[in-house]
C-alpha cells in the first residue's frame, strides 16, 4: 500500500512518453514491464494464433466474460444484450472468454436480470453467439480459429434471483465477516450435500445445453466470490464438500465427471480467483481499509492465513495441478471480489457507489494480477492461459501486452471494461491503427454503479448509446444524491 491521499493517484492518461510512464512505475515500486515498439501485422505477438490441441485460436485477445444485468426475467438475452455480444464478436479478440455469467438455474442469478440456461432459452442463447459470430465476420474475419466459451455459474452468497435489492444468499459455511457484512443470520441454513450433488446435475445440464448451442467450451466459475469460489475456502465445513483440499475440489472434480459422461466433446475451461484477501470496508477518509480480524484467516483462498494481504498460492498451485490431472487446458486468472475487495479484482482510479477510494494506486492492483500470472504461467506452460487487469494500463495496454505475451508470461490478453467502451481495440492494435485514446475506458465504473443502483450496465461515459440511454439520467442522479 501507498500513503497516498485518495485521489492523489497520478493519471494513467498524463504519462505521455515510455520514460514516464517506466519512471511512475519505478517511483510506485511496482514491476510493470511494457515494450516500447509496437509490432504490427504477421510480426506481433498479440496477432500469432495459440495451438490447444486440435484448435487454432488466431491471436492472443481474449474477451472477459461482461454480464449486462439486462436479460429478461425469464432469463432471455434482451437487445441490450445482443449488441454487447455482437461487439464481443466484432472486436477481433479470437478467444470469448464465456461472454458472461449464465446462471445455471433460477436461485444462483446474481440479479432477475442475469440470463439463465434452462430448455427455453437454449435456443436463445445459441441464437446469442451466433450473433457474436456473424459481429466477427462482419469484419472479414474468418469463425475458423475463433474459440467462444460460456460461463456458468451459481452465485451462492451474492444471489439476488428475484429482486435487485435483496440478497438470497446460498452459502457453504457460515463466514467469520461476510455474514456480517451482508446481513446472514447465524441460524441462516448452508447448502446440504445433497443438494450441492442436485446442483452439480444442474451445471451437467446447463453444459450439455451450451454444447447443443454450439458452444466450444464451458467456464466452470471458481472466481469473485460467487458459489464456485465459495469452495475453495470452505476449511470450515463438515461433509464431502469442503475441509481439506481434496473436500474443497470435490464439486469441481464432480462437475468435470458429469461434464465428461454427459457432454463428451466439450472443451472445459476454469475462472479462477487465484488469489483473496480480506475483506475491505470505507475507512475514515472514505479510503479502503481491511476489515480486523484476530487469528488465523483461513476464508481467503490463495492468501497466507498469517496475514491475508499476502499472496500465498500454494493452494492455488494444488488447483492447477488438478486441472492438468483433469484434462483442462483453458484458465482464466482473476482474483478476489467485486463485492469485498474490488480493487484486487478490477483496478479503478474511481469506486463504485458501494465502493471505496483505491487503498493503492491502481497500478499496484494491476501488477499484482500481472505477476501473479506471470509466476503461473512460469509453472505451468501447458495450461493455456488468459490474464486480467489490463483494461486500467489504458495507453499503455498495448505495449504492457505485447511484452507479456512476447516474453510468455501469459497467453492471452483478458480485456474486460475496455471493451465496453472501445471494442474494436484489438483490431486496432493488430492492423497498427492509432488508438482511439476517447474510447479508453478511464475506470469510472459507472458500469457497475449502474447495476448496484438497479440499472442496466454499460459504458454510460464513453458509449454513445448509453450517454443518451434512458437510464443515463437516472445514473447521474444516483451518483449526484452520493456526491460522486
Ligand atoms: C460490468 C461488469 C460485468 C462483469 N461481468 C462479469 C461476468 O459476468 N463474469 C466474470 O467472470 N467477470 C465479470 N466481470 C469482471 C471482468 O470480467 C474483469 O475481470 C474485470 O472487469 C477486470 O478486468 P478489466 O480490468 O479488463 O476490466 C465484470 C466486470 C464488470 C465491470
Amino acid at each position: 500500500m501507498t500513503d497516498q491521499q485518495p485521489g492523489a493517484y497520478r493519471r494513467v492518461a498524463s504519462l505521455k512518453t515510455a520514460d514516464e510512464f517506466a519512471g511512475h512505475l519505478a517511483g510506485l515500486g511496482v514491476e510493470i514491464n511494457f515494450d516500447r515498439k509496437l509490432e504490427a501485422g504477421p510480426r506481433s505477438p498479440l496477432g500469432e494464433a495459440y495451438q490447444l490441441g486440435e484448435q487454432r485460436i488466431g491471436n492472443r485477445f481474449s474477451i472477459l466474460p461482461m454480464e449486462g444485468w439486462d436479460g429478461t426475467e425469464d432469463g432471455m438475452p434482451s437487445e441490450l444484450t445482443v449488441r454487447r455480444w455482437r461487439h464481443f464478436g466484432a472486436s477481433g479478440a479470437k478467444l470469448i472468454w464465456g461472454g458472461e455469467a449464465v446462471a445455471v438455474r433460477h436461485d444462483g442469478r446474481a440479479n432477475p436480470n442475469q440470463l439463465v440456461s434452462s430448455d427455453s432459452t437454449a435456443g436463445a442463447l445459441g441464437r446469442l453467439r451466433e450473433t457474436l459470430v456473424a459481429g466477427h465476420l462482419e469484419q472479414g474475419e474468418t469463425a475458423d480459429d475463433l474459440l467462444v466459451g460460456l460461463q456458468l455459474t451459481h452465485s451462492g452468497r451474492f444471489a439476488r434471483p428475484n429482486r435487485k435489492d435483496r440478497l438470497e444468499p446460498r452459502i457453504l459455511y457460515h463466514h467469520p465477516l461476510l455474514d456480517r457484512k451482508f446481513g446472514v443470520p447465524p441460524d441462516y441454513p448452508c447448502l446440504t450435500d445433497g443438494e450441492i450433488d442436485g446442483l452439480i446435475e444442474d451445471f451437467v445440464r446447463a453444459a450439455v445445453r451450451a454444447r447443443g448451442a454450439g458452444f466450444a467450451f464451458v467456464d466452470l466459475k471458481h472466481c469473485h466470490g460467487y458459489l464456485g469460489h465459495e469452495f475453495l475456502s470452505a476449511t470450515t465445513r463438515p461433509g464431502r464438500y469442503g475441509g481439506d483440499f481434496a473436500g474443497r475440489t470435490r464439486f469441481l472434480r464432480e462437475l468435470v465427471a458429469g461434464i465428461r459422461r454427459d457432454a463428451p466433446g466439450l472443451l472445459l475451461g476454469v475462472r479462477l480467483s487465484a488469489f483473496d484477501f480480506l475483506p475491505f470496508k470505507m475507512g475514515a477518509d472514505r479510503r479502503g481499509e481491511p476489515e480486523s480480524f484476530a487469528g488465523r484467516y483461513t476464508y481467503a483462498f490463495g492468501a497466507d492465513p498469517e496475514g491475508a494481504l499476502r499472496v500465498d498460492l500454494r493452494e492455488t498451485r494444488e488447483f492447477l495441478d488438478l486441472l492438468g490431472a483433469l484434462g483442462i487446458r483453458l484458465a482464466c486468472v482473476s482474483a478476489g471480489s467485486p463485492y469485498y475487495n474490488p480493487h484486487i479484482q478490477r483496478p479503478a482510479l474511481f469506486p463504485p457507489s458501494d465502493g471505496y477510494e483505491p487503498p493503492e494506486d491502481p497500478l499496484v492492483g494491476v501488477a499484482r494480477l500481472l505477476g501473479v500470472t506471470a509466476e503461473l504461467k512460469a509453472d505451468y506452460p501447458q495450461l493455456a492461459i488468459v490474464g486480467t487487469g489490463y483494461s486500467y494500463l489504458q495507453e499503455w495496454l498495448p505495449h504492457v501486452a505485447q511484452h507479456y505475451v512476447r516474453t510468455g508470461k501469459v497467453d492471452f490478453v483478458g480485456l474486460g471494461r475496455l471493451v465496453l467502451s472501445y471494442p474494436e481495440l484489438p483490431r486496432d492494435v493488430l492492423r497498427a491503427t492509432p488508438l482511439q485514446t476517447k474510447k479508453l475506458c478511464r475506470t469510472f465504473s459507472d458500469c457497475t454503479t449502474g447495476p448496484r443502483n438497479g440499472l442496466v450496465s454499460g459504458c454510460f461515459p464513453l458509449d454513445p448509446f448509453y450517454r443518451s440511454h434512458p437510464q443515463a439520467a437516472q445514473l447521474k442522479a444516483v451518483k449526484k444524491e452520493i456526491g460522486r
